[in-house]
């Protein structure tokens, strides 16, 4: 258990390179496992989640080569798209704390030839995450897939050859069920067509293309044709925007502020924390626009500035879910209330966000008042006193806590912070190293 102190801060200044983004690191590791060539991966995401899936991918029998001088630039020879082999034993594959890697390589497993069996595990917190949004498509595509009867892992998953095309809607605005059908669909006998919800993260779909995959977009429509083998080419990953979020928030809200994130992904699915803040009135500078590995990128300026606005339209919700609980810290910033709605999927990520973050602000001074679907924040516009929390397992709430001990009055003090290493080791050393004392 690792106790840390976050002292406040009057301002930032400089410039943070974030790690690359854990879900591309995840899609990159797992298409590489699938492909025919071996793919250098670099700048990698440095945290625990995607090491899961670095172990995931070789225990299927992937090679994974790090590079001497960068361990997070690699070479990672596959197995392709239909080599995936049952683990000796039926030992099972150990997904530990990371969803996108569970619900991910459930789709390229479904489908293998007939007769392979595969277990899948997770630590207590991925233990208790709701699989039936993966299980039940899948198996309507004509995998067997079978969950607790509680609807959790562990996945159990025997291929049975090809599987079915079809056309599903789908009802969670989750991009990694999405992605698990895209990878399932790659071993169809037909196309396979999901109409989505709202607007996803769509890493999935860019990378495919790159790796040769025939995948339609329509509106809210995305087809992906099945093939018979994918060619990954060489992938860069660009810097993660989720681990941009607390130092947005801390730069706007933080008088004198001038902080430079250079590079960090800004498609659609990912940029609803950077377009909801600029309708609230934030001056972020977009500059250097363009593409990392078919990823569209820019850098981004931030310095303090007044917010308004009192709620968020639930389309944004989906396009930063991750952001949200740094959304509240925002929404603390400005007079009166703010409403964010439709965000039930909060309570199913690593925690349950909604009741989590609750009580972690109340303890360090910010209202936030639970909905089953969101959160109600009363905002003062003074700092919030900061005090005491657990980060409760949950890697999003030890970030947030950093980023509320610069701006707070007292300085946030964070039981079990050591979490914040599944997405982003270091974090707390960046955070000190840009606060102006
Ligand atoms: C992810 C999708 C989101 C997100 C998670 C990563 C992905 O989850 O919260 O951190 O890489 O596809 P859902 O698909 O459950 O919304």
């Amino acid at each position: 258990m690792t106790t840390i102190h976050v002292a406040p801060a009057t301002a930032v200044r400089g410039e943070v390179h974030l790690p690359g983004d854990k879900s591309v690191s995840h899609r990159a590791l797992l298409l590489a496992l699938a492909s025919t060539r071996p793919v250098r991966i670099s700048n990698l995401a440095t945290g625990e989640d995607v090491a899961s899936t670095v172990r995931a991918v070789e225990q299927l029998g992937a090679k994974v080569e790090r590079d001497e001088q960068n361990p997070y630039d690699l070479t990672v020879t596959g197995v392709g798209l239909q080599g995936i082999q049952a683990l000796p034993d039926g030992a099972a594959i150990q997904c530990d704390n990371a969803g996108t890697l569970a619900r991910l390589l459930s789709g390229l497993l479904a489908g293998q030839p007939e007769g392979r069996f595969f277990q899948l595990e997770g630590d207590s917190s991925l233990s208790v995450r709701p699989m039936r949004r993966i299980a039940e498509p899948l198996k309507v595509l004509g995998a067997d897939v079978e969950i607790s009867t509680d609807g959790t892992m562990p996945l159990k998953i025997t291929s049975r050859g090809p599987l079915r095309g079809g056309t599903f809607e789908l009802t969670v605005p989750s991009a990694q069920v999405q992605s698990a059908i895209l990878l399932a669909g790659l071993n169809a006998d037909g196309p396979v067509t999901i109409s989505e919800p709202a607007v996803l993260r769509d890493h999935t779909e860019r990378m495919l293309r790159r790796a040769g995959v025939k995948v339609k977009r329509a509106g809210n429509k995305i087809t992906v044709d099945p093939i018979d083998s994918i060619e990954l080419p060489d992938t860069r990953i660009p810097a993660d925007p989720s681990a941009a979020a607390p130092f947005i928030a801390i730069a706007t809200v933080l008088h004198g502020s001038m902080l430079r994130l250079p590079g960090v992904i800004e498609s659609p699915g990912r940029s609803g924390f950077v377009d909801v803040l600029e309708q609230m009135g934030s001056r972020i500078g977009i500059s250097n626009r363009g593409q990392v590995d078919g990823e569209p990128v820019a850098d981004f300026e931030i310095q303090h500035s007044q917010l308004n606005r009192t709620f968020l339209e639930v389309s944004d919700v989906a396009r930063m879910i991750d952001e949200l609980p740094v959304l509240a810290l925002i929404a603390h910033f400005r007079r009166g209330e703010f409403v964010v709605r439709g965000a039930e999927e909060l309570r199913a990520k690593e925690t349950d966000r909604i009741e989590v973050l609750g009580i972690a602000l109340r303890h360090l001074g910010i209202s936030l008042q639970p909905l089953r679907d969101g959160f109600v924040i009363r905002g003062s516009s003074a700092r919030p006193d900061g005090g005491t929390m657990d980060a409760a397992g949950d890697h999003r709430l030890a970030m947030l806590g950093g980023a509320i001990g610069l701006v707070s009055k007292r300085g946030v003090t964070i039981e079990n912070a050591d979490c914040v290493d599944v997405s982003y080791p270091g974090y707390f050393e960046v955070l000190d190293a840009i606060a102006v004392r």
